[in-house]
Parts: C-alpha cells; structure tokens; sequence
C-alpha cells in the first residue's frame, strides 16, 4: 500500500445523510478506525447521531446538512472549514426512496416524487462535491465514493417500475461518470457502490425485511472505500459481495 494512501488517522470524513440507516453505521465505522468524522445531519430530531456524539465528542462532528439546497451545502463546508483544513475522504450516501414507486405505467405516476427523488440521488451528491471540492483538494486520500444501487443499472434492469428510483441512480452513476473524467487526472480516487438490501429507514420507517442490519452493510462498504485498488484508472459498479454491476 502506497503511503500516501493509508488511511490511518487523522484522515477526515464527511458522510452525508449521516442521521441513520448506513450513513450513521459508516460514520460509526470510521470512528471505530480512528478516523475524524463531518456527520451531514439531515433531520436535527433523530437520537442516534447525537448518542454518537456523545461517544466520540472530540472525533465526531455534526453538520447540517440538505443536499437538496447548494446554500446548505456550502453552509456545510463552510461549517468543516471552520474546524479542519482538509477532507480526504467524502461518502455521498444520503438517498430517498418513495411509496409510490411500484406503480406501472398503466397507473398514474407521481411526477412530484420523481423530482424529489432526482434531486435528493442525482443532484445531491454533485452539490456535496461541488460544496466540498475544495476541502478535498487539499487531502491526502482524495477519495469520492457514491452509494449508488444495483436499481441504476441498465444493463442488469429487471424492474417494470419504480422510475424515479432508478433513474435517480443511473443519474447518479453518469455524474460519478464524469466527476471521474475531470477530476481522476488530479489524483481522484473513486468508488460507486452498491451496498445490498439493508434494513434502513429509507421507506420511512425502520425496514424489517432485507438481508442485513445498516451495521452489517456497513462493513464490506468501508473495506471498499478505504481499500487502494489495483487499478483506479477504470471506473466501475461494484456491490457488497465484490460483485461487478453494468452500468
Ligand atoms: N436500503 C437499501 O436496501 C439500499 C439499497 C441500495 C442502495 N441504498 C442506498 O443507500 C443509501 C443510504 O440509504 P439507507 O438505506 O441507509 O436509507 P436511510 O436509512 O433512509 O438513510 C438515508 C439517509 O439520507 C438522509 N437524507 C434524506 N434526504 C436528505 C437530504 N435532502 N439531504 C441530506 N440527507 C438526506 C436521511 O436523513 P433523514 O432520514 O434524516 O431524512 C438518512 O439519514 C441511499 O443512497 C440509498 O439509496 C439503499
């Protein structure tokens, strides 16, 4: 492993979409590693984040963050800046799902939630970036990693619904797309990812069925993330098994 490439401490985190679900199982993770953690804080009223805090005061810090507004998203990095010089590693995790994704075409779509959906998945995360460049510049790691979705895949859709979802993430994968085209000559590292069906809150409630507990998905995740790869001049999809996805 390169020098310059291990991520031992004090490397500096910021994960968005922090509060629970993943988001809050990766920043728990990063903690445990010894990492300073910029928790983007979405809802103020959820007790987790906050229990977390109180465990790691001096290593975790909240942040406010809506990656729907490019206002709150500087807020955010103006926020980091005040206490750090630099982040090496940004996670762009927060994600928005919607009840009425199942309906088919024969039914009547809801075009609101499709909006909401594109702009919490898709352009979120390029608000993050753009917001957060310029703490990434002067890091070490210079990594990006998206919490994309198998749903983004094209080539693999199985789906005859759920559009706002998944168009949402094949958005999302066409910007990683071409952040990696721009930014990769400059030292960019970068990871699209799908992390498996978790028992999240992303239907609105804390899920019951799905494969693993947030904690769980949390741990194949940050071994992707933080792992150098052979080859980072090719980007790719990959899920928690190490399995490659099409695009
Ligand atoms: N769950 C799965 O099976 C699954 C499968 C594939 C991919 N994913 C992806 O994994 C990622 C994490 O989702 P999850 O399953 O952990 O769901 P989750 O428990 O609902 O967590 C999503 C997080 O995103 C935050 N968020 C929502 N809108 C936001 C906004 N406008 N600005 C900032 N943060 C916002 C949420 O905050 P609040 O709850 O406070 O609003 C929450 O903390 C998402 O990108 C999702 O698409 C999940």
């Amino acid at each position: 492993m390169r020098a310059d490439l291990d991520p031992r401490p004090p490397f500096h985190a910021f994960v968005t979409g922090a509060d629970r679900g993943l988001g809050l199982a990766l920043c728990t993770g990063l903690l445990r590693l010894g990492w300073r953690v910029f928790a983007g804080q979405h809802l103020t009223a959820w007790h987790e984040l906050a229990e977390l805090r109180s465990a790691y005061p001096d290593r975790l810090h909240l942040i406010r963050l809506d990656v729907t507004s490019i206002e709150s998203a500087q807020a955010a990095a103006q926020a980091v800046a005040s206490l750090a010089d630099h982040l090496d590693l940004l996670i762009n995790n927060a994600g928005v799902n919607t009840p009425t994704k199942t309906r088919p075409i024969r039914e009547a779509q809801d075009y609101d939630e499709m909006k909401r959906l594109y702009d919490v998945n898709a352009l979120g995360s390029l608000r993050a970036v753009e917001a957060l460049l310029p703490l990434m510049e002067r890091g070490t790691l210079k990594r990006m990693c998206f919490v994309s979705s198998e749903a983004g895949s094209i080539g693999r859709a199985q789906r005859k619904a759920w559009y706002g979802y998944c168009m949402s993430k094949a958005a999302l994968n066409m910007a990683t797309r071409l952040l990696f085209n721009y930014l990769r000559p400059d030292g960019y590292t970068f990871r699209v990812y799908h992390p498996g069906w978790i028992k999240s809150y992303i239907s609105g409630s804390k899920g019951t069925v799905g494969d693993m507990e947030p904690e769980e998905a949390a741990a194949p995740a940050l071994n992707y993330f933080l792992e150098p790869l052979a080859d980072e001049d090719q980007l790719v999809m990959r899920d928690w098994q190490g399995q490659l996805w099409e695009w």
